[in-house]
């Protein structure tokens, strides 16, 4: 990582138990609607019962549903610790058919009692409605308690990020990874900023990246939205847990096995529609000479060719889902042959994002 270190302050204590307690409180109050869950369900089919991996399980809407069906068996994880509390209200309801592991989807091919036929993998990206409400984890632009925006098992935090991390290094992340092309002239604010005193909750950042964007008022959404996005995909290593995420689901999928994913981003939607693409019969196939049932580089037989996007009513009920793509594959019977092409087509994201 490429840190410096201006002064001695060390990281603060971003969660007494106290200020945790209240704000897992107010939490009970927050309502999570699963995105676009009809049109998942009806693309995975679990009236047919069978194995599914939830790989972001939140507040477990989708495993719910797909639990209400019988002889159906879910597996789920989440890298959040606080998803524990609502994987534990399932697993009472549904003992014998519900597991769950607080781990990173990156691992999924790692854990253990994984079923060897999943009928279908699901991702649904980013954060759930309970992180973004919660003050204490510093996900929105008001948090006044902390500078955190991590979600769970992460190797950086947000707080040395922002304050230590070389200043080209920064405006770098903010310009590729939140899509902001004034990613260096915030940075250069951010800097001059806290050489005089450490930048500690997202309030205050937040505060300094409109300061550096207040000659430009053209703004639908608060001016430091992309450089937010930009901080916690750095922080949580987003894009190379996609991309491993989704090299991990295919290598467990088997014939006939479904992938489905839920973006609310273009880098992420990007990735995605890159790896149906590149391991699709049809964009893989060598060459046209080539015919595509010899061609055993590809890994999917069908690939959903158009984004499925959130209709009106959904969107009326939840804001959220108006930026979610969903796009999904169905797994041929090829064997895996690691996509050397596809980690190399997205290298930069990995040394990005690995500092
Ligand atoms: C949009 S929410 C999922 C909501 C869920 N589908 C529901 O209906 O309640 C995304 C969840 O994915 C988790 N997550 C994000 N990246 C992850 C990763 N790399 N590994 C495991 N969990 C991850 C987040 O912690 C968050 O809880």
């Amino acid at each position: 990582m490429k840190f410096q270190h201006f002064y001695e302050d060390k990281k603060i204590k971003w969660r007494t138990k106290e200020k945790f307690m209240n704000a897992t409180m107010s939490l009970e109050k927050v309502k999570h609607y699963p995105v676009m869950l009809n049109q998942i369900l009806s693309i995975i089919s679990p009236q047919h019962g069978g194995s599914f991996i939830d790989c972001t399980f939140g507040g477990g809407g989708y495993s719910e549903a797909i639990l209400k069906f019988p002889k159906t068996n879910v597996f789920a994880l989440d890298r959040d610790s606080l998803t524990k509390k609502y994987a534990s209200a399932l697993k009472q309801k549904y003992p014998k058919r519900f597991s769950f592991f607080q781990e990173k989807f990156s691992n999924l091919d790692k854990l253990v009692n994984i079923p060897i036929n999943p009928r279908a993998i699901l991702f649904d990206l980013g954060l759930s409605s309970f992180q973004l409400s919660d003050k204490e984890r510093g996900f929105s632009f008001d948090s006044k308690n902390c500078l955190n925006m991590e979600m769970g098992i992460n190797e950086s935090s947000t707080y040395d990020v922002i304050n230590t991390l070389e200043k080209e290094y920064l405006g770098t992340i903010i310009k590729i990874l939140g899509e902001e092309k004034d990613g260096k002239i915030i940075a250069n604010k951010i800097d001059k900023y806290r050489r005089k005193k450490p930048i500690n909750n997202s309030h205050e950042l937040a505060s300094i990246i409109n300061e550096a964007k207040k000659n430009n008022k053209h703004y639908k959404r608060n001016p430091a939205t992309k450089t937010f996005q930009a901080i916690r995909i750095f922080v949580n290593k987003e894009l190379t847990e996609l991309i491993l995420g989704l090299i991990a689901a295919t290598k467990l999928l088997s014939n006939g096995g479904f992938l489905v994913v839920v973006s609310f981003h273009s880098l992420e939607d990007k990735i995605v529609k890159k790896f149906f693409n590149l391991y699709s019969n049809l964009k893989s196939n060598p060459s046209r000479y080539v015919p595509i049932k010899e061609n055993k580089y590809s890994l999917f037989k069908q690939v959903s060719k158009k984004p499925i996007m959130s209709d009106i009513n959904e969107i009326k009920k939840n804001i959220r889902s108006r930026s979610a793509k969903l796009r999904y594959a169905i797994r041929n019977d090829n064997s895996f042959v690691y996509p050397k092409e596809f980690k190399n087509k997205f290298i930069n994201y990995f040394q990005l994002e690995e500092g």
